[in-house]
């Protein structure tokens, strides 16, 4: 059998344990051969291909990116994208594709199968927000990245004496804030799935102070304040339709200098989060999620995703996995009430 590989989306660190661990067990157990799909759904719709064996997976564990590359492009959004697709696999006798992606990837995949096409799922995204899965490799490392940014942030607020806002990304879910504000200490954590309000973040930012500390806020990409909206990069949007988030951070350290008259600046951590080399567990997870990936091919399961469960990985229909994101429920969040101000 020939197994097709592709990586979509947005990158994350993991995605090369995925693909080594898929290459490793498939062509030593199963004896699969391998095609590699350049960057993401482009590589089958424009028949875009690349080496994938034992010599092409050496060395790349530890390896940020993804060997395959990435885009965002939506076949579905191209004119004949289904059959452009499956007019491909069949010119490269691919009789199976696994699709290492987040929820858009992993969309086309669902759409995909439905027409006949063999796809097994991988979860990836440092966001978290695949419903179905507790975790998505990728976000263990982008939490750790941005700890040790809050981490620094400390101190040198501490010698000024000034509050520092620290912009997280997780688009429209508040994962990477939360864990990373926790673990860093943060004195006030602004995630999406809850409006925040000036007032209450200026009384905790002046409470920080009064007690002799400096302030740290970390606030995610995609929050919002109870009265305003959410704040663009710009008005350009993906092909599935997603906007550009950042600059609630800036808006942010605006305010709260203007209504508390101390000085506030800005950190945007931005692609820092998603680059380099992934934490151990990153490494793990990803390396389970490739193994049991090229399992549920060689049992022909196809049109599932891969999940962590627990400590299990299990098997999980592609139309669950998609079909709405997973966000930070209210209760969790004021878990952590005792740690703002
Ligand atoms: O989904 C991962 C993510 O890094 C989000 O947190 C962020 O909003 C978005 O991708 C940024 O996308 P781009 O790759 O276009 O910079």
């Amino acid at each position: 059998m020939r197994i097709g590989v592709l990586t979509g989306g947005g990158d994350c660190p993991g995605l090369n344990a995925v693909i080594r661990g898929v290459v490793r067990k498939g062509v030593e157990v199963y004896e699969y051969e391998f095609t590699g799909f350049r960057d993401g759904w482009r590589g089958p719709l424009e028949g875009a291909t690349l080496p994938l064996g034992i010599p092409e997976v050496r060395g790349i564990l530890p390896r940020g990116g993804t060997v395959l590359g990435s885009s965002r492009t939506n076949p579905l959004k191209v004119a004949d994208g289904i059959r452009k697709v499956k007019e491909n696999l069949e010119k490269y006798q691919v009789d199976a594709l696994i699709v290492i992606g987040g929820e858009d990837t992993l969309g086309v995949a669902a759409t995909l199968h439905d027409n006949g096409v063999n796809v097994v799922g991988v979860p990836k995204t440092i966001d978290n927000d695949l419903n179905a899965t507790d975790y998505t490799f990728g976000f263990d490392t982008a939490v750790n990245i941005a700890t040790e940014a809050i981490d620094r942030l400390h101190t040198t607020a501490e010698s000024h004496r000034r509050v520092l806002v620290i912009e997280v990304m997780g688009r429209h879910a508040g994962w990477i804030a939360l864990h990373s504000g926790i673990a860093g200490g943060a004195n006030v954590i602004l995630i999406p799935e809850q409006r925040f309000d000036m007032d209450q973040v200026c009384a905790w930012v002046e409470q920080r102070f009064r007690i002799n500390y400096a302030p740290i806020v970390v606030v995610a990409e995609g929050a919002m304040p109870v009265e305003g909206q959410m704040v663009l990069k710009d008005d350009t949007r993906d092909a599935f339709g997603h906007v550009r988030l950042s600059g609630i951070g800036e808006w942010l350290a605006h305010e709260i200098e203007a209504r508390t008259g101390k000085e506030a600046r800005t950190t945007v951590l931005g692609h820092i989060q998603r680059g380099g080399t992934p934490s151990a567990f990153d490494r793990w997870l990803a390396t389970r999620f490739g193994l049991h990936a090229i399992d549920a091919v060689h049992d022909g399961d196809y049109g599932t995703m891969v999940a962590l469960r627990g400590t299990d990985i299990v098997r999980v229909p592609l139309a669950d996995a998609t079909a709405r994101i997973k966000t930070v429920e209210p209760a969790l969040y004021s878990e952590f009430d005792v740690f703002f101000g």
